[in-house]
């Protein structure tokens, strides 16, 4: 998987595709990262890339041309790429989005920053808008990274171990139940005894409980979505006695 990224600040990105889990795939050849600055591409003498917005306001747009320039200049070396630029207005950003774009061999991803792109470049030369949260950041890098991280992970090979991609929150709605490791106690807070015990079909039916009361409690959003099963049910109602209700 080829990521392109445009932005006005390519030194954001040297760390976080150097080191990690990341940077192993890199080092690898499993993801290649290119990060292109859109300043570049922009030809005037002061390379100007924004600009004040037409019918007022406060803040600067950022100008059309750098941008199609650089992804005309992009457009003709590698894969054909789908085009996403981040930005708050986008569709919102999740687990089922990330596995359907590792079925690209190329991204592109345009950084915003100022009050936002024109619109033209949104509108006509790009497949997909996407946010990473209902919050404003000060660009898109920084989202642009989480995008390259979540998608990068589900490339095989990239984690080593291909079931753990399978087993975690979000592939299906529910959160993951809690882990623990040594020290058995720690400051004075024991690790649940059924985790010592040896019985594995006790600790499953366990986490299962866990990972239930955890998605009703934190996100019923999830848990509406989760087609419980009768066990799923007694599980809860042994817990806490309130099997599906919502908080
Ligand atoms: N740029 C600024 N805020 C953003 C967000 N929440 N998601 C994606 N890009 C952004």
């Amino acid at each position: 998987m080829i990521f392109d990224i445009l932005t006005l600040f390519p030194g954001m990105f040297a760390a976080p595709l150097r080191e990690s889990i990341l940077g192993k795939a890199v080092e690898r050849g499993l993801i290649q990262t290119r990060v292109h600055n859109i300043r570049d591409f922009a030809h005037d003498k002061h390379q100007v890339t924004d600009d004040r917005p037409f019918g007022g306001g406060d803040g600067m747009v950022m100008k059309p041309e750098p941008i199609v320039e650089a992804l005309e200049f992009l457009g003709n070396i590698g894969p054909p790429p789908r085009i996403i630029l981040l930005s708050p207005q986008g569709r919102l950003f999740n687990q089922r989005i990330a596995r359907s774009l590792t079925q690209a061999s190329r991204l592109i991803l345009i950084c915003g920053r100022y009050e936002g792109v024109d619109e033209r470049v949104a509108e006509y030369f790009t497949d997909d808008q996407i946010s990473i949260g209902d919050y404003v950041l000060t660009g898109g890098e920084l989202a642009a990274m989480i995008l390259v991280d979540a998608v990068s992970r589900l490339i095989p090979g990239v984690l080593g171990n291909c079931a753990s991609t399978e087993e975690e929150s979000f592939t299906k709605p529910l959160l993951e139940y809690p882990q623990y490791t040594r020290p058995q106690e720690f400051r004075g807070h024991r690790v649940p005894d059924i985790l010592l015990s040896g019985h594995h079909e006790a600790i499953n039916r366990w986490r299962r409980g866990q990972a239930l009361l955890r998605t009703r409690q934190r996100r019923p959003d999830l848990f509406a979505q989760l087609h419980a099963t009768p066990e799923d049910i007694d599980l809860l109602r042994e817990i806490d006695g309130r099997p599906t209700e919502q908080p």
